[in-house]
């Protein structure tokens, strides 16, 4: 049965515990005021452009080790944390990750100018791997539909945390105002050359690392060992894990009606033309 989310400023929310016990608005505000330290790490992202992958190949560059750390990515998001004293015990530097947008981050790490490490995925297949996530985590979203459905939520920006147009264009936004403060990499690089890119990842955290370090944290994040032996937190209504699906770049094919598509590009010329990012749908 769908209930509405929480939602502010006309973006709708996941139903997390604090969303739903003190209301958006209120659980933005306190993600705002949270207490940073000068050391940690913001994994910002919007939601399904591959914040577990990158989390992990974060992990593993500060603790310079290519072993999975296994820990749940949830009980570091900003906005699933009920009681922020939990993060008082996490040693530092501490990682931790957020979908909300840019505006919504604590003010203390923008102010000291902490490290934010962002992960960009083709707005497609973010689409239609958002629209598997949502049939299968109703307890925070709270989706029962079809894909055609899905497709119309996100074409209006009411699927939960609202638009990707807005949410890259105020990090694009961002990067221009704050210079150096933030990394980013997108999905589709760290898939074509994960090397190239953790190596350009570790300058930016100024860990130092050998090649052969570089090499096993690639492939220890390689899709496939990390479907096989990262443990998926993920819980679906039905028991099922789902966080590691597909794992590749143009499984949106799969998902598009030709109209469908012809609807999309129109909406990302028109939101997207003044950014200098540019998509890659494929490989
Ligand atoms: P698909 O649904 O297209 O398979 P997030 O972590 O932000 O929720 O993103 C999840 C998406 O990233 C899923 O996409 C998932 O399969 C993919 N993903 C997770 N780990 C990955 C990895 N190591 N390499 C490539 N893609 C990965």
């Amino acid at each position: 049965e769908p209930v509405p989310l929480p939602e502010h400023d006309g973006v709708c929310y996941p139903s997390f515990l604090p969303f739903r016990e003190k209301g958006a608005e209120q659980a933005l505000k306190d993600i705002t005021n949270f207490q940073s330290r000068d050391t940690d790490i913001m994994i910002c992202t919007y939601a399904k452009s591959g914040t577990h992958w990158i989390n992990e190949i974060t992990s593993m560059l500060i603790r310079k080790t290519a072993e999975l750390d296994n820990i749940n990515k949830a009980t570091t998001m900003l906005e699933t944390i009920s009681d922020f004293s939990v993060t008082d015990d996490l040693p530092s530097p501490r990682l931790l990750n957020t979908h909300c947008q840019f505006r919504y981050l604590p003010k203390g790490h923008i102010e000291h100018r902490g490290k934010i490490i962002h992960m960009i995925r083709n707005p497609k297949d973010t689409c239609a791997s958002y629209y598997h996530h949502s049939r299968k985590d109703n307890i925070f979203l709270s989706f029962f539909g079809t894909w055609n459905e899905f497709f119309d939520l996100w074409m209006s920006a009411k699927c939960a945390y609202g638009s990707w147009y807005t949410y890259e264009k105020d990090i694009e936004q961002a990067e221009k105002d704050y210079p150096g403060m933030i990394f980013t990499c997108s999905y589709e690089e760290m898939k074509k050359d994960p090397k190239t890119e953790i190596r350009k990842l570790a300058d930016f955290l100024e860990v130092q690392c050998t090649d052969k370090l570089i090499e096993d944290i690639a492939k220890a994040t390689s899709f496939e060992n990390m479907k096989e032996n990262k443990i998926d937190f993920s819980k679906a209504g039905d028991g099922t894990t789902f966080i590691y699906r597909k794992g590749i770049v143009g499984d949106w094919k799969n998902h598009f009606t030709v109209a469908q598509n012809e609807q999309f590009d129109a909406q990302y010329v028109e939101e997207f033309q003044d950014c200098s990012y540019k998509s890659m749908f494929d490989l």
